[in-house]
């Protein structure tokens, strides 16, 4: 009899550990373990909800000063309106400082530098770098340079996490939820590194894509074959029509983006071929929003813009709540 309470004693040790590991390892994990966030794959689908619900947070009391004393630096290789603006309202919102470039030809790096010793140099000024470049890859060879986080905001046609975080809060916020929504993408899926990111947010909710897109554009192998491998359905259109866009609740539009082509021919060729007109919405579901990551050039017509469909405008602006969310989060700030 002793034997066994001995063993049932152990066995509750051995128990208790166990729930304490797990109860330490759910209350740690975060999408940004390693402090920084580089692709979206890195993120759970518990993380995305959590930063949503914080992104939440921000949207009701965006000026709060939990960044107080914390230095931001936004290095910026490529253009960029919203990304960075939003990222530098967000740190001037939580109370912290931004110190950066938005044309590297200001700095020592058109006069050889390397962006190690950029991101090494910039390390000893910032507590957390948030960086666009055009090389793919970039923004996770900068975060195995340093220690301090380094958020992705954009690096060539690969990767644009904090665009996913906002685009995820703002299917969330426009349909009630994310679970099994259809949703189109049109236009550079080639080139896109918002719709290869957003495949990857979606991928938790069980999707359905339709990819509209001409032959040269078409989506690459690599995001088509992730969405095999876990079973998620999608179908491919070279055709824009209004049959697609009738059972879509979200439909993401992009544009054809002149700066990724070698071919300029090419991109004259597909530059104007698909274009958002209102009249096509007629008769689209109710539920139905028009997203795009801006900026636009032809592929929505402005008469578009007053229809309550268009959500262009306010899914920027979900950006600022996004990056509050996702700064605190690699900051290790509790929102
Ligand atoms: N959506 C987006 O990345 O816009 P910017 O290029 O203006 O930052």
């Amino acid at each position: 009899m002793e034997e066994i309470h001995k063993k049932s004693a152990g066995d509750f040790f051995i128990l208790y550990l166990f729930l304490n590991f797990v109860y330490i390892e759910r209350n740690t994990k975060s999408c940004m373990k390693n402090k920084s966030l580089v692709s979206i794959d890195q993120c759970s689908k518990e993380d995305i909800l959590r930063i949503l619900d914080n992104a939440g947070e921000f949207e009701k009391n965006p000026n709060r000063r939990l960044l107080e004393g914390k230095v931001a630096a936004t290095l910026f290789f490529e253009p960029s309106t919203r990304t960075r603006l939003s990222f530098e309202t967000a740190v001037n919102r939580l109370g912290g400082r931004v110190i950066g470039f938005q044309d590297a030809s200001t700095t020592s790096s058109s006069k050889g530098e390397t962006l190690k010793d950029t991101i090494l140099m910039v390390s000893n000024y910032a507590d957390l770098i948030i960086m666009r470049h055009y090389l793919e890859g970039a923004a996770r060879y900068a975060s195995e340079v340093t220690d301090i986080p380094i958020i992705n905001a954009g690096d060539g046609a690969n990767q644009h996490p904090s665009q996913t975080m906002l685009d995820l809060y703002s299917i969330r916020k426009t349909q009630g939820k994310l679970e099994d929504l259809t949703i189109t993408m049109v236009g550079d899926l080639k080139y896109g590194r918002t719709v290869h990111s957003l495949i990857v947010g979606m991928s938790h909710f069980n999707p359905t894509f339709h990819f509209v897109a001409p032959n040269e554009l078409r989506m690459p192998d690599e995001q088509k074959t992730f969405c095999d491998e876990r079973g998620i359905k999608y179908y491919e259109h070279t055709d824009f029509t209004e049959d697609v866009i009738n059972e879509t609740d979200i439909l993401y539009m992009t544009r054809v983006q002149r700066e990724r082509f070698t071919d300029l021919e090419e991109y004259e060729r597909v530059k104007n071929v698909y274009i958002l007109k209102n009249e096509m919405l007629e008769n689209s579901r109710d539920n139905l929003k028009i997203l795009h990551p801006l900026p636009r050039v032809n592929e929505i017509s402005y008469d578009v813009d007053d229809n309550p469909k268009a959500y262009y405008i306010q899914q920027a602006r979900n950006g600022l709540y996004a990056r509050e969310a996702i700064i605190c989060e690699v900051l290790g700030i509790n929102v």
